[in-house]
């Protein structure tokens, strides 16, 4: 059996860290192209870090729920046959004990030079004038947060698992933001049963086999149960 998990925002929700469309936004009142595009970065580094530093502190006030927790449970059982795709930049899945995983749109645990793309970890501040530790240039780090416009991490090793998924589930994801909100239609072409698991419907709930409704810390330990004793 092998097991291939795109997990969004939803699954962090219970943890406390907001989503991006449902009511309360994430964006603190800055639109998607001021913190969200390599434009709006050029324009106003200082402001796009401050958003990101922000973002990277609370996840010091922040833990893993049990949805988090199931995953990682799964990934025990199934091994490399098991592949989480998570479109969160937060380390909630890492911390939960999950390793089999590719952040597709980036980690705020990492930066990158834009002069030499060397990604490395940080786990403090951002600033537009730290210097790069590989190549020693200045003035070019920016948030490993891959932008609208830009192309996401990993696609490659994820649409391979999927073209040899038996089950497909999505979890906690509105369905709206290419290339993940196609993740489930390709899983079913090449044959996966897919499930999507969220507390609401989405745009794209009728494409799935089956769907379930509640809150991630509940709907996805029961889904994981399903796998008891395989
Ligand atoms: P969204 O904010 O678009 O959607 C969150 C989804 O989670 C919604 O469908 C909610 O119904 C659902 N949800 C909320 N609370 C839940 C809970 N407790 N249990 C289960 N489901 C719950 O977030 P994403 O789909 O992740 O990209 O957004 C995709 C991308 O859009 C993000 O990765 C981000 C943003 O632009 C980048 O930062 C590059
Ligand atoms: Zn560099």
């Amino acid at each position: 059996m092998k097991v291939v998990v795109l997990t969004g925002a939803g699954i962090s929700a219970e943890s406390g860290i907001r989503t991006f469309r449902d009511s309360d936004g994430l964006w603190e009142g800055l639109s998607v192209n001021q913190v969200a595009t390599r434009t709006g970065f050029g324009r106003n580094p200082e402001l796009v870090n401050r958003f990101y530093n922000q973002r990277r502190r609370q996840l010091a006030e922040v833990t893993p729920n049990a949805a988090h927790f199931a995953l990682a449970e799964l990934e025990q059982k199934f091994g490399d046959d098991f592949l989480l795709v998570t479109q969160n930049v937060d380390d909630l899945h890492e911390r939960a004990g999950s390793k089999r995983l590719i952040h597709i749109h980036g980690e705020l645990l990492k930066k990158r030079c834009t002069w030499c793309e060397q990604t490395t970890p940080c786990d403090v501040d951002l600033s537009a004038e730290d210097h790069c530790a590989k190549c020693g240039r200045e003035m070019g780090m920016r948030p490993d947060i891959v932008w609208f416009g830009e192309v996401p991490h990993g696609l490659e090793r994820s649409y391979e698992a999927l073209q040899r998924a038996e089950v497909f589930a999505a979890i906690g994801t509105s369905g709206l933001v290419e290339p993940a909100s196609r993740f489930g239609a390709k899983a079913k072409v090449y044959g996966a049963h897919t499930v999507e698991i969220n507390a609401t419907e989405t745009a794209k709930s009728e494409s799935f086999d089956e769907v379930l409704r509640g809150p991630a810390s509940e709907t996805v330990p029961r889904w994981v149960a399903r796998f008891a004793g395989r």
